[in-house]
């Protein structure tokens, strides 16, 4: 038991996946595990543990951001000996190579948030995705047929930026695909615990074209989404 989490210390397996949104987590939960349990309310950021194929996995919602993050990430690594933590969530693509409902393999997370900057300071620590994990997704998603993109990704602390969109301009000039909130926390947490991290985003805007993906589409995207990492975390 933690401050932000009430699972007793066998209860989450060795593999978490990590969406933002914890009736995403239970939804993945009662979806695709078999037995699943609840192992966490703590704030309504649902935790679940069961099986995927035989072999035993966790979801624990994480929120929006990495401060957020940070905390249930460091709380699964440090108190329950997590060693893989896939992040499954949604990213906004930074160049038109990338298109909606595409996948992204973040195989480095920039960031401007001051979780790596003032901790790691004097240094701009390189926050970057375990090469086990990202081979295994990246040859599950050729194998399966679907429009994936491995490199790397952005994650800001700032949703709504006063300067816009041109803000990422530099980062997409450096051949950065995507944004989303939360990977950076997470490869820098893992690599100070020894433990693998990946994440695997799906496409669901464009802050070139400024589209969205459809409700219909957002469904199987996810679903796609989930698959994939559940593939990564029991491979065959
Ligand atoms: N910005 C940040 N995070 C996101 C976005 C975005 O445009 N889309 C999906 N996650």
């Amino acid at each position: 038991m933690t401050p932000h989490l009430e699972a007793a210390p066998d209860d989450y397996a060795e593999t978490v996946l990590l969406p933002g949104d914890p009736l995403r987590a239970k939804w993945i939960a009662e979806t695709y595990f078999d037995q699943p349990r609840q192992v966490n309310g703590v704030r309504n950021c649902l935790g679940f543990t069961g099986t995927y194929r035989g072999a035993p996995v966790s979801v624990q919602a994480t929120g929006m951001g990495q401060p957020s993050l940070g905390i249930y990430v460091h709380e699964l690594l440090t108190s329950y000996g997590v060693k893989n933590l896939i992040r499954v969530g949604t990213c906004g693509a930074l160049t038109d190579k990338v298109g909606l409902r595409d996948i992204v393999l973040g195989t480095a997370a920039s960031t401007d948030s001051a979780m790596n900057r003032d901790v790691l300071a004097p240094f701009n620590f390189a926050p970057c995705a375990d090469y086990t994990l990202l081979s295994r997704a990246a040859g599950l998603a050729a194998e399966r047929g679907l429009t994936w993109h491995a490199g790397g990704i952005v994650s800001s602390d700032v949703f709504y930026h006063p300067a816009g969109k041109d803000v990422y301009a530099p980062l997409a000039a450096h051949g950065v695909l995507a944004v989303e909130m939360e990977a950076a926390t997470l490869y820098t947490l893992a690599a100070r615990a020894g433990a693998r991290a990946l994440a695997i985003c799906a496409v669901s805007d464009s802050l070139v074209t400024g589209k969205q993906i459809s409700a219909g589409d957002r469904q199987s995207s996810l679903d796609e989404l989930v698959t994939l990492a559940l593939g990564t975390a029991a491979p065959d």
